[in-house]
Parts: C-alpha cells; sequence; structure tokens
C-alpha cells in the first residue's frame, strides 16, 4: 500500500509538469496557452513552431505516463495498481499542481501510460490515431476516434486493462468537449 501511495503521488507529480512549456522556452516560442487552441500540448506546439518541439512535447509527456506505470510493473505491483499509476499520470496532466490545475487533454500521456500496461491495445489506437489523421488532417478528431475506440481493444486483446481505457475515454472526451463542439459546427483548425 506504501509503494501505491508513493508511486501514484509520483505518478501524479511528474503528470503535472507540461513538458510543452519548458520545450517552448527552449525554442523560444510563445506560450502555447496564449496561441492557437491554447492547449499546452503537442498538437499546439506543432502550430506555433512545427515539428521539432511538437516531437520533443510528445515524447516528454508520453515519457512521464509511460516511466510511473512501468516502475510498477517492474515492482511486481498488480495491473490494477498500475492502471491507478497511469490514470495519476493522466490525471496530472489533465489539472496539474504546478499550473493552477490548468493542464492539457491528455492524449500523448495516455499513449506512455498505455504502451507500458497494454502495449498491443495502445499500437493498434496509435495506428487508428494515425489513419484518422492522414485522412482527415485533425489532431482532435483523429485522438477522439482512437481513443473511442480504446476500451473496444482493450476488452478483445488486453482484457485486464479495460477499466483503465473505459476510464481514459471518459476522461479525455471531456477534455476535448471545445473540440467536440468546433468539430460539429466544422468549425476545428486542421494540421
Ligand atoms: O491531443 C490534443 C489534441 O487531441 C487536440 O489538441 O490543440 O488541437 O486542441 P488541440
Amino acid at each position: 500500500a506504501v509503494a501505491t501511495v508513493a508511486l501514484c503521488t509520483l505518478a501524479y507529480l511528474f503528470g503535472s509538469v507540461l513538458f510543452a512549456l519548458p520545450v517552448c522556452r527552449l525554442w523560444k516560442l510563445p506560450d502555447p496557452r496564449a496561441l492557437g487552441s491554447g492547449n499546452p500540448g503537442a498538437t499546439n506546439v506543432y502550430r506555433n513552431g512545427g515539428w521539432a518541439p511538437a516531437l520533443v512535447t510528445l515524447a516528454l509527456d508520453a515519457f512521464k505516463g509511460w516511466l510511473p506505470v512501468w516502475i510498477a510493473h517492474v515492482a511486481g505491483l498488480s495491473v490494477m495498481v498500475q492502471a491507478m499509476v497511469a490514470l495519476c499520470a493522466v490525471t496530472g496532466h489533465m489539472i496539474p499542481l504546478f499550473y493552477r490545475f490548468k493542464g492539457g487533454k491528455g492524449v500523448a500521456t495516455a499513449l506512455g501510460a498505455g504502451l507500458a500496461l497494454a502495449p498491443v491495445t495502445t499500437l493498434i489506437m496509435a495506428a487508428i490515431w494515425a489513419g484518422v489523421m492522414w485522412r482527415w488532417r485533425i489532431s482532435a478528431l483523429a485522438s477522439l476516434v482512437a481513443i473511442a475506440f480504446g476500451p473496444l481493444i482493450s476488452a478483445l486483446i488486453e482484457p485486464e486493462t479495460l477499466p483503465l481505457f473505459g476510464l481514459l475515454t471518459i476522461l479525455i472526451v471531456v477534455r476535448h468537449r471545445n473540440n467536440l463542439i468546433r468539430l460539429a459546427q466544422g468549425r476545428e483548425a486542421g494540421f
């Protein structure tokens, strides 16, 4: 129990580091919270600074989801505990302690956590993301379609992780509510 609480706390705190912000400072780009969608994530860093800082943001935000789950896995903690650690990391990104609880949408962090806990499910979801992105060039649409398939795919392939994907789907869809409104109105920005 002590290990679980400690890892969940660490996952939340590490998740609370919004890597888009230091990456944009490093690249001398404006704060992504003030431009484009206002989201501190890889997509919005791409809008303001192109591929390189966007990919670094994606990698670091994914890493902070992957690392604590991997530690829980190596420590021999149960899948349920690993899933809790994953949710803490994603929650950290969405409601970060260090930025007045105003965070991002959690897609990259969920990607990292998912790769550590349910790699096959997550890779299939990543392929869906890439397919939608290739066809429609709208990041939020790709994220929403991919995450919508998460529960079904995990149920078929890595069923012990279904509760995690169910909760991730709810959290990520809720965080995309403004994107959903824009998509419905046909106003969502393309890539
Ligand atoms: O992962 C975030 C993406 O789905 C949407 O980002 O900046 O277009 O709102 P953004």
